[in-house]
């Protein structure tokens, strides 16, 4: 085990990159996502956060402008905070997880309800329970409860360079734990909103209430209203009829990602997914 480094790093920040692996992560997507947002644009509203992977590459391309980040699961909001506020103590919270890292711990610091911890607390418990369970999968059941299984490493790396240089990129951004239609109150014209949802039929315990169908349509309401606002937006789903008839009047372009096709890992193939856009 290598020492813990907790003070920060003193040599130039590296590029952020997204410190959770996360179902749906759109990493393999960011070539497509680059060539396809507008070039230029006031604000950004990000609405489904996860990960992240957008953002990062947006501000790992020089934009440095206000963002709001949104997404509905308060653990995750709680630790994007936190990182963004107290680098040090979330690193010093990990270190302190990976030093005791056995599967007994793992069991242990599940079972704690995040709402008993404060905001560095809840981030040191996701990062760690984030590597520390099967294949990076953050799985809640209906009561909100995380119940991803064991993984089995042997070891828990803590990437503090990385915690800074988040911490860093998110000096410019507010965060909001609420359902994606928030952004309604806060975006105004030449805003840019990117919007990465759970896709129909595909995993959605990302919070206890998933994602179902109706939220799919009001979420293409919200779109309409973005649109009226003269915001312009970037949407990422699944190539199917549901998702094409809700959008039919705005552009649809296919694109193919090569990915996990189950919340399981067990296959991996290119799954179609559309872009769509008002602009
Ligand atoms: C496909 S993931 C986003 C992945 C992200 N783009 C990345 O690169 O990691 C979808 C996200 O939507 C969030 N979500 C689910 N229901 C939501 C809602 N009603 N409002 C806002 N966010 C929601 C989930 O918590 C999850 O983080």
């Amino acid at each position: 085990m290598r020492t813990p480094i907790l003070a920060p790093p003193t040599e130039t920040l590296i590029q952020p990159k997204p410190f959770l692996k996360w179902v749906g992560g759109k990493r393999q997507l960011m070539d497509e996502l680059g060539k396809n947002r507008p070039k230029q644009f006031r604000k950004y509203h990000e609405i489904c956060l996860g990960g992240g992977a957008h953002y990062f590459d947006l501000r790992n391309n020089g934009y440095q402008g206000k963002a709001f980040l949104y997404d509905l699961n308060g653990e995750l909001i709680r630790t994007y905070q936190a990182i963004k506020d107290n680098p040090a103590a979330v690193v010093k919270e990990l270190w302190g997880h990976a030093l005791s890292h056995t599967q007994g711990y793992f069991l242990g610091l599940r079972s704690i309800n995040p709402k008993d911890l404060n905001d560095a607390q809840v981030a040191g418990r996701m990062l760690y329970l984030n590597q520390a369970c099967f294949n990076g999968l953050y799985r809640v059941n209906s009561k909100g409860q995380l119940n991803s299984p064991w993984g089995k490493r042997s070891s828990i790396s803590v990437n503090s360079t990385n915690i800074y240089a988040v911490s860093n990129a998110l000096r410019n951004a507010v965060l909001v734990q609420g359902d994606f239609a928030e952004v309604l109150s806060r975006a105004s014209g030449n805003s840019f909103s990117f919007i990465d949802p759970p896709y129909p039929s595909g995993f959605s315990a990302y919070t206890s209430i998933g994602f179902p169908d109706s939220d799919q349509a009001r979420l293409h309401r919200v779109c309409v209203e973005l649109n009226r606002k003269n915001v312009m937006f970037m949407q990422t789903n699944s190539d199917c009829e549901l998702i094409r008839k809700l959008y039919k009047d705005f552009n649809i372009a296919p694109v193919q990602a090569r990915r996990n096709i189950n919340c399981k890992g067990e296959g991996r193939g290119k799954v179609g997914e559309v872009l769509i856009t008002n602009y």
